[in-house]
């Protein structure tokens, strides 16, 4: 594997590496004029502080931040398409979009230094992945109205290095622009990753073989035991990149490749806090909540203590000065009760990596019959598994380890090799047939 991957400190940020102190003199002097840019410039916001019966003088340290309002997705629809832009439109250099799963889209702006300012943090997250000046990224992120596929491209473009903008979907190509332009790095989702390294066995090719010395996988969750699957399939490095749209888009976290402990989250930009999903209160450093982000430096449209649904927590700086956040569990969308008991698809994930007949595709099917939930995990034999047999030896082992580590009873269909749909972006996890109360 490669191991030229400890950066030398002249080349990071001195931001990154800088003391504690620094770091929250920069956040406060920077949080003060958000909250007044915030205020001055969206009627969204100036409606709510006053409501809320707080003003930006009211803000003199970073715990300040507390007495202010949450913003959630409901407030972007609300202003939907251009309300919570903070500048007038012409100096929108560019939107984007996310679709969400029902009703409108929630749109976001960027100014030219927004677009410059991202650029640089999705710079500095490929550096920590170990990416380096002049080598070759292929992004396999959508391009579009999603954020992920041209904010890791400026950002590759930002760090010096050479972009191919792939794209997702067509995944015979991908494979062949790998082969023949062996690029150092790939930005994708991870389970879109799987569907690359199915194609790799596919066509005969040895994924080990490959040029790829990293993998730089977000906009989903994904687990420690899908980190050492892709990374065995491919001998090379897997690093998590987090972001959402309305905070930025990818590159508002990222894992240092020489430690792979969670995700430094760039704090000069972004201010994290984790609350109470129930009660909206803040714990504290360590405690497990949801998390939720105020913009620093973003213009066109700042972002007051955003919920992000994210359910993480926050840990101190290690190859950073900067503070992590853990590898995300899921987000509250994606909890499911069954049987009063609370699961996320990445737990489900666990199990299935721990079952070598298996592979990593998969999704998890909620019903009801009568009073009761019935979770049925459909997920796929491995291919040199799919004998009847084994699909049933696999079925059974699952089904115990969800049983004893999970505490749940689940139904398991282990199809044949190819039978879990694919999907080129974010994969589904959750299918939800239960009757709307
Ligand atoms: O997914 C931005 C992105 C693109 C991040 C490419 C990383 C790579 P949205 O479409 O707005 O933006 O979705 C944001 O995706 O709130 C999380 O629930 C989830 N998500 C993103 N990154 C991760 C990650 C992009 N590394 C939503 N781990 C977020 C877990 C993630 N979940």
């Amino acid at each position: 594997m490669y191991t030229d991957i400890v950066p030398h400190r002249d080349i990071l940020d001195p931001i990154e590496v800088a003391s504690r102190d620094e770091i929250i003199a920069l956040q406060t002097e920077r949080m003060a004029w958000t909250l007044r840019h915030a205020y001055e410039n969206v009627a969204h916001y100036r409606r709510k502080f006053d409501a809320h019966g707080v003003h930006p003088n009211d803000f003199r340290r970073l715990e300040d931040i507390a007495k202010f309002p949450f913003t959630t997705k409901a407030d972007l629809r609300e202003n939907y398409p251009f309300g919570m832009f903070a500048v007038p439109r012409e100096k929108v250099a560019r939107v984007h979009a996310s679709s969400g799963t029902t009703g409108k889209p929630t749109v976001v702006g960027y100014t030219a230094r927004d677009i410059d300012t991202w650029s640089q943090v999705v710079a500095r997250s490929i550096r920590a992945s170990g990416g380096r000046a002049g080598m070759k990224v292929h992004v396999s992120y959508g391009y579009g109205l999603f954020t992920g596929g041209l904010g890791a491209h400026y950002g590759a473009e930002k760090l010096g290095c050479t972009v191919i903008p792939v794209s997702g979907g067509m995944t015979e190509r991908q494979v062949q622009l790998i082969q023949d332009f062996e690029p150092d790095i790939i930005m994708v989702t991870p389970s879109y990753m799987l569907a690359i390294l199915d194609e790799y066995r596919a066509k005969g090719l040895d994924p080990r073989a490959s040029s790829l010395k990293v993998g730089i996988f977000g906009a989903e969750p994904w687990t420690n035991a899908m980190r050492e699957e892709i990374e065995q399939a491919f001998d090379m490095h897997a690093v998590d990149i987090y972001g959402l749209s309305e905070v930025m888009g990818p590159g508002v976290a990222n894992e240092c490749v020489e430690t792979k402990d969670g995700l430094h989250i760039w704090e000069d930009h972004f201010f994290p806090e984790i609350v109470d999903p129930a009660t909206g209160l803040p714990v504290g450093d360590g405690a497990s909540g949801e998390l939720v982000f105020t913009s620093l430096t973003k213009e066109a449209m700042p972002v007051i203590r955003y919920r992000t649904r994210d359910l993480t927590r926050l840990l101190p700086g290690t190859a950073r000065s900067m503070r992590r956040m853990e590898k995300v569990t899921g987000r509250s969308d994606d909890m499911m009760i069954v049987r009063g008991v609370n699961v996320f698809p990445t737990q489900i994930e666990e199990q299935i990596l721990k079952c070598a007949g298996l592979s990593a595709h998969y999704f998890v099917e909620l019903t009801r019959e009568g009073r009761m939930d019935e979770m049925t995990v459909h997920c796929e034999a491995a291919p040199d598994h799919a004998e009847e047999a084994e699909r049933a030896a696999s079925a059974s082992e699952l089904r115990h380890h969800i049983k004893s580590v999970i505490g749940v009873s689940a139904k398991i269909l282990v199809g044949s090799p190819g039978t879990v749909e694919r999907s080129a972006g974010k994969a589904r996890r959750v299918v939800d047939r239960r009757p709307k109360e």
